[in-house]
């Protein structure tokens, strides 16, 4: 099938767009230049902001399914950025959603727990949706408009992606090894609970969701439910890191801009009825994680 990915080059779309590229003809597609890993992939820049741009590369690659990982992803920043994180959320999955309607594309989009107040989790599909953050309500809006819409359309909701990427960003893995392993001594909270999900298996899922052609709202996470500090212990573990540098705070004391939901995550549930998917524990994905980065750390290395 042709498959378009939109923000390939982010945490989730570089995972969506190697997995989906042994199977399917994926067209990548990002708002940089240029893709930033090897891949024999065809890849275009777009700005799912602009209407023309996306109007004129649906018309022309004619997808059978839109993957959209594009999303402005900085909680913080979408307080200080209402409209730029607006415009990309909302705006961009509303023009894909233009754009596509004339070829009835299935649209494949990643939400969030965040459309959640953290109230109760982890949550279910139809628990009460309350964002609490700007980021959240965004994603809330998106999802509107997809519902919205008459195409046929799959919202994986997850939350707390980690993986080994070349877009370290927002990588909580990877801010935890480099700070570690420098001898940085790091600050994270200890009351913001979530089930943190490991990229790789939710790019492996989204690959099922197209073969089966599943449509709907679905949760995914991973299947160990934990404190932000206890994942953090968990990295310092599996990479044998000093854990004495990591330092327990509570939400309040590190007073981010945003609101965090607590008790946030997602129960899989339903996923795990309609498709054969496997949760991972966090032991196992930092595992295979690690594993990857010695391989390529080898190579370097020479
Ligand atoms: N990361 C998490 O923990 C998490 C948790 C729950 C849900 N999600 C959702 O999962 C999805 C994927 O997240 P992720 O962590 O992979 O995100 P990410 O690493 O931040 O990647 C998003 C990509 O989209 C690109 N982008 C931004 N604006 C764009 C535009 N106008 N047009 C095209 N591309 C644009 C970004 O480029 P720049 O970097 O240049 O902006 C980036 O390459 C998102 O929808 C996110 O909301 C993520």
């Amino acid at each position: 099938m042709r498959v378009l990915v939109t923000g390939a080059n982010g945490m989730l779309g570089e995972k969506c767009t190697q997995r989906l590229n042994n199977k399917h003809q994926v067209f990548a597609t990002d708002v940089q230049e240029n893709l930033i890993y090897d891949s024999p992939v065809n890849y275009s820049q777009l700005d799912i902001t602009e209407f023309k741009q996306v109007e004129k590369m649906i018309n022309q690659i004619k997808p059978e399914v839109v993957v959209n990982c594009a999303a402005y992803t900085d909680v913080d920043g979408s307080e200080d950025n209402k409209k730029l994180a607006k415009t990309i959320n909302v705006n961009g999955v509303h023009n894909l959603i233009e754009a596509v309607e004339q070829y009835n594309t299935h649209i494949i989009h990643i939400s969030t727990d965040y459309v959640f107040d953290g109230s109760h989790g982890p949550y279910e599909e139809d628990d009460e949706i309350n964002p609490i953050n700007y980021y959240g309500q965004t994603k809330y809006d998106s999802e509107k408009l997809l519902i919205k819409s008459n195409l046929p359309v799959t919202i994986i909701r997850t939350n707390v992606l980690f993986g080994n990427t070349q877009s370290k960003g927002a990588n909580f893995v990877h801010w935890v090894i480099d700070n570690l392993r420098n001898g940085n001594p790091i600050k994270v909270v200890n009351d913001q609970f979530g089930n943190p999900t490991w990229v790789d298996s939710l790019a492996e899922v989204t690959e099922k969701i197209i073969d089966k052609k599943l449509e709907g709202i679905y949760h995914y996470g991973g299947e160990d439910y934990l404190s932000r500090f206890e994942f953090a212990l968990e990295i310092a573990d599996v990479f044998a890191l000093d854990n004495k540098l990591i330092k327990k705070v509570t939400t309040r004391a590190l007073n981010q801009k945003a609101a965090r939901p607590y008790k946030a995550g997602l129960i899989s549930d339903k996923l795990q009825n309609s498709l054969d998917i496997k949760l991972y524990s966090i032991k196992d994905a930092l595992k295979e994680m690690k594993s990857e980065i010695e391989e390529i750390e080898e190579k370097e290395d020479g």
